[in-house]
């Protein structure tokens, strides 16, 4: 009855859950929950509970219950997991889907662990790890089974990973816990010390979302918004422009590119100077960032391009990876 059990790729995200099946993505939504505190019990998920952040009473907490791409939370990230695969596979379970869940790479077999065992809890027959960037660039048709050198960067919200790849395995690669998330901490820094003004993560996001960008821009665009004067504590309107946006992530993208340079500086020149001919691929969230390409590009010295696909090919890819078990005996991550 195999066939009757469904291939999950399954990318757990620290800001954001895809699930695909095939060609289909089944799921896109933040990895946000909102528990009721006294009865421990899950209330809502995805956008709805990623809109009740910052607006919520203290009986009401809400979790993201993954940081900086490992489980923070088990026992939410269990239940998640679970309440997503009956939607999906239908309430009584009885063909247990398999699914192949994506980590980050570097992750401690204590922290693989607990993704497995998440996934066996959720309810699932079978599961399988892969590393995030492995998927992505499986997602995105790199050519990774070949013996040339590929590599995809993958800029997510906790995390931001960079990868070589050739024969189906991971050559060189690093990973630095801070993604998007830490940009959102770097624009509210910026604006608490410009403005003397305190806003909270939504709005940092928003801000890097509708005008930020990585180099400045011909056309710089303005955003008011709300926040709270640090002094006196009353709401405080203030402007921001696309420059502020650049001028607060210098840091943040400076720590991309020093990751990213660790991974060259190891890779070995045959592999370089195939990467140097074909770009590197970038996806993940952080990959829309405005001017992030060209910012890469010129910090590196190598072409770096945008993929078609860049919020979903990590759980496409993952999916995919389920078929080609076999010729990733020797890269998927063992539990
Ligand atoms: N247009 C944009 N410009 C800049 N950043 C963006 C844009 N759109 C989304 N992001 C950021 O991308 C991040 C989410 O990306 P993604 O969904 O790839 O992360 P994730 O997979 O959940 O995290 P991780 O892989 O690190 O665990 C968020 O921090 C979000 O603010
Ligand atoms: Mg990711």
């Amino acid at each position: 009855m195999a066939f009757l059990s469904r291939d999950l790729g399954i990318d757990l995200g620290t800001v954001n859950l895809v699930i695909a099946e095939g060609n289909e993505i089944l799921l896109q939504e933040p990895t946000v929950v909102a528990i009721i505190v006294e009865e421990q019990k899950m209330v809502e998920w995805g956008r709805a509970a990623r809109d009740m952040v910052g607006r919520v009473s203290d009986a009401i907490e809400v979790v993201r219950p993954l940081r900086n791409g490992v489980i923070a939370e088990f026992e939410v990230t269990e239940n998640l997991l679970g309440y997503l695969v009956k939607k999906i596979c239908g309430p009584m379970l009885i063909f247990r889907p398999r699914a192949m869940i994506t980590v980050p790479y570097g992750i401690t077999s204590v922290e693989s662990r607990a993704v497995y065992e998440a996934g066996i809890g959720a309810g699932c027959g079978e599961v399988y790890l892969i590393q995030q960037p492995l998927a992505a660039a499986i997602g995105v048709d790199l050519p990774i089974s070949t013996p040339s050198g590929n590599m995809i960067i993958c800029l997510g919200g906790g995390a931001n990973q960079a990868a070589v790849m050739a024969m189906n395995s991971i050559v060189s690669a690093e990973t630095s816990r801070t993604g998007g998330l830490a940009m959102d901490d770097a624009i509210i820094f910026h604006v608490r010390k410009k403005f003397g003004v305190i806003i909270g993560q939504p709005t940092a996001e928003q801000l890097k979302i509708r005008i930020g960008a990585a180099l400045s821009q011909e056309q710089s665009q303005i955003l008011e918004v709300q926040g709270q004067d640090q002094v006196s504590g009353l709401p405080k309107p203030v402007q921001l422009s696309t420059d502020d946006i650049v001028d607060a992530l210098q840091t943040p993208l400076a720590d991309m590119v020093s990751v990213i340079r660790r991974v060259l500086e190891k890779t070995p020149p045959e592999l370089l100077s195939d990467i140097i001919d074909r770009g590197v691929a970038i996806c993940g969230g952080g990959a829309l960032l405005r001017g992030i390409d060209k910012y890469l590009t010129k910090a590196l010295g190598i072409p770096v391009y945008l993929v078609d696909n860049p919020t979903t090919c990590t759980a496409e890819g993952a999916t995919r990876a389920l078929g080609m078990r076999q010729l990733l005996r020797l890269s998927l991550v063992r539990v």
